[in-house]
C-alpha cells in the first residue's frame, strides 16, 4: 500500500537505534520497559444528561472521561497505548514538541493501532504547560464519542498556586433521550462547522470546584470540542491571562472574551473572594446565550493570598526565529467545492469543502501524499497563512511551536503557540525554527474542516 510504503520510508525503520531522532529524540536504551500508565480507550455507556446513560461513548477511562495525565518538564514520559476499541486509532500529543515517530499520525508517523494492539509512546517533553491528547484516525467519530484528554506538562519547579484546576470543554450530540444523533451535517461542514447539542465541562454541565477561599487559583481551559471557539470571560472574580496554548503570555493580561478555538488552550489565574461559599464563574460569551462553563466555589478559612503576588510562569526553551534570514512560504486556505470518494481510510468523511494551497487532502487513495513544503533542519520560516474565507480556522501546526509576528487585520502580541486562530480574510504572519525534523501536519482544528480537505504537511529535513 502506497501509504504504508510512506510511512516506512520516513518512519521508525531506519534501523537506528534512536527513536525518532534529532534533538528530540531518545535513546531506545533510555526508554524504560514499564509504562508510567496505560491507556485503554474501549466503548462505555456513560451517563452525561443525568437520566438516561449515553451508548457508544469511547473513552480512554473505564468510566468517565479520560485521566488527565502529568508529566514533569524535561523527564522521560512512557503511555502505552492499548487499543480495545473495535476499530484502529492512534494518539495525537497536541501542542508536544516531540519526535516525529511518537506524533500519532497514522500513515504518516506510524502504523494502525488496530483492535488489542499495543504502541508505547515515549518522550521528553521540554516545555511546561497545558497540552492535550485525542486519536488521528477517523477523528471526527473518535473525537466526538469522547475520545480527548489532558496532559499538563508541570514545570521543573512548582509555581505558586493554592489549587490548580482544570477543564476540558467539549460538546456532544445528542438527542434528548440521551443518545447520539448524526455527528455532523454537510452543509454545515462547508460553513463554520456542526456544533454539539449538550455543553460539558469534563463531562458535566457546568461543574462546580471547591478552591481554597482567598487563594490563588490556575485554571486550565482546554477547547478539545471538534467545532466550537470559545470567548471565555469571569464573573465574581477579575482573572488574568498567565498561558496560552501551553506558553506563558510574554505579559500577563485581564482576561476578558478570550477566543480559545478547536485546540487551544488557554491558562488563567485568579484569587478567590475571602468569604466562604462565594462562587467565582467561567462563562463562554461566544454567543448571543452566554452560559456558565464552570463554577469555583469558596471553602475554608480565607489564605489571604494577595494577587500582585502572582509571577509569570517560567519561558518555555522555544528557540528564537532569525526573521533576517527566514525564508517566507504563504499558505493559502480557501473553499473548494469537488465531490470526494467515500472509500478514504482514516475516516474521511466523503466531502471535500476546503483547501490548502488548492489541495484538499482527503486521506483517499491514492493520496497526494506530498508535502506541502520541504523545510531545512534548523533553518528559520516565517508562514503566510491567508484565510480566504468567511470563517475562522483555528490552524494547527504539529511538532513545532510557533510566534505570531503580524495580521492584516489586528495588533497581536508575540504569543508562541501551535494553533493559530486565523479569522476570515485574515493574513497573520507566524515564525519559527525548523528544528525538528520529520513530516509534521499542518490542518484546521475544526475537524470537519480537517476532514474536508484542509489538511496537509510539511516535510523538516
Ligand atoms: Cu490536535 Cu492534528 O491535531
Ligand atoms: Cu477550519
Amino acid at each position: 500500500m502506497l501509504n504504508r510504503r510512506h510511512f516506512l520510508k520516513t518512519g521508525l525503520a531506519t534501523g537506528s537505534a534512536v527513536l525518532g531522532g534529532g534533538t528530540f529524540g531518545l535513546l531506545a536504551s533510555q526508554a524504560s520497559a514499564t509504562p508510567d500508565l496505560v491507556l485503554k480507550p474501549r466503548i462505555i455507556d456513560q451517563n452525561i444528561l443525568g437520566h438516561n446513560p449515553t451508548k457508544n461513548v469511547f473513552s480512554y477511562n473505564a468510566s468517565g472521561p479520560a485521566p488527565i495525565l502529568r508529566a514533569k518538564q524535561g523527564e522521560l514520559f512512557h503511555v502505552r497505548l492499548e487499543n480495545k476499541l473495535p476499530e484502529p486509532t492512534t494518539i495525537h500529543w497536541h501542542g508536544l514538541r516531540l519526535s516525529n515517530a511518537m506524533d500519532g499520525v497514522p500513515f504518516v508517523t506510524q502504523p494502525y493501532i488496530y483492535e488489542n494492539e499495543t504502541f508505547d509512546y515515549i518522550f521528553t517533553p521540554p516545555d511546561a504547560g497545558t497540552y492535550w491528547y485525542h486519536p488521528h484516525c477517523n477523528t471526527l467519530e473518535q473525537m466526538s464519542y469522547g475520545l480527548t484528554g489532558v496532559l499538563i506538562v508541570d514545570e521543573k519547579e512548582a509555581p505558586d498556586f493554592d489549587a490548580d484546576v482544570t477543564l476540558n470543554l467539549r460538546d456532544w450530540r445528542l438527542g434528548s433521550d440521551g443518545q447520539f444523533i448524526n455527528l455532523y451535517k454537510a452543509r454545515k461542514s462547508a460553513r463554520a462547522g456542526t456544533f454539539g447539542t449538550v455543553k460539558t465541562t469534563n463531562w458535566e454541565e457546568n461543574p462546580v470546584y471547591d478552591v481554597p477561599s482567598g487563594g490563588i487559583i490556575r485554571l486550565r481551559a482546554v477547547v478539545s470540542d471538534v467545532t466550537r471557539i470559545f470567548k471565555l470571560k469571569t464573573e465574581g472574580a477579575d482573572a488574568t491571562v498567565i498561558a496560552l496554548d501551553g506558553y506563558p503570555v510574554p505579559k500577563h493580561f485581564p482576561l476578558n472574551h478570550q477566543a480559545v478555538g478547536p485546540g487551544q488552550r488557554i491558562d488563567i489565574a485568579l484569587r478567590m473572594p475571602d468569604e466562604e461559599g462565594k462562587e467565582v464563574k467561567l462563562i463562554n460569551a461566544s454567543s448571543s446565550k452566554a452560559w456558565t462553563v464552570a463554577t469555583l466555589r469558596s471553602q475554608g478559612a480565607s489564605l489571604k493570598r494577595d494577587i500582585r503576588d502572582l509571577r509569570p510562569l517560567p519561558r518555555n526553551p522555544v528557540p528564537v526565529p532569525d526573521l533576517k534570514n527566514a525564508e517566507h512560504i504563504p499558505f493559502e486556505f480557501t473553499a473548494t467545492a469537488e465531490s470526494a470518494p467515500k472509500n478514504g481510510f482514516c475516516g474521511t468523511i466523503g466531502f471535500s469543502f476546503w483547501a490548502i494551497n488548492r489541495k484538499a487532502w482527503l486521506g483517499v487513495s491514492p493520496d497526494p501524499m506530498a508535502p506541502l513544503a520541504e523545510l531545512k533542519l534548523g533553518k528559520s520560516y516565517v508562514f503566510s497563512f491567508r484565510n480566504r474565507t468567511p470563517h475562522t480556522h483555528p490552524i494547527h501546526l504539529h511538532g513545532l511551536s510557533f510566534t505570531l509576528l503580524n495580521s492584516n487585520k489586528r495588533q497581536i502580541d508575540p504569543f508562541v503557540t501551535d494553533t493559530a486562530l486565523v479569522l476570515p480574510d485574515e493574513r497573520m504572519d507566524v515564525a519559527f525554527v525548523a528544528d525538528n525534523p520529520g513530516d509534521w501536519l499542518l490542518h484546521c482544528h475544526i475537524i470537519e474542516h480537517q476532514k474536508t480537505g484542509m489538511s496537509s504537511f510539511i516535510r523538516i529535513t
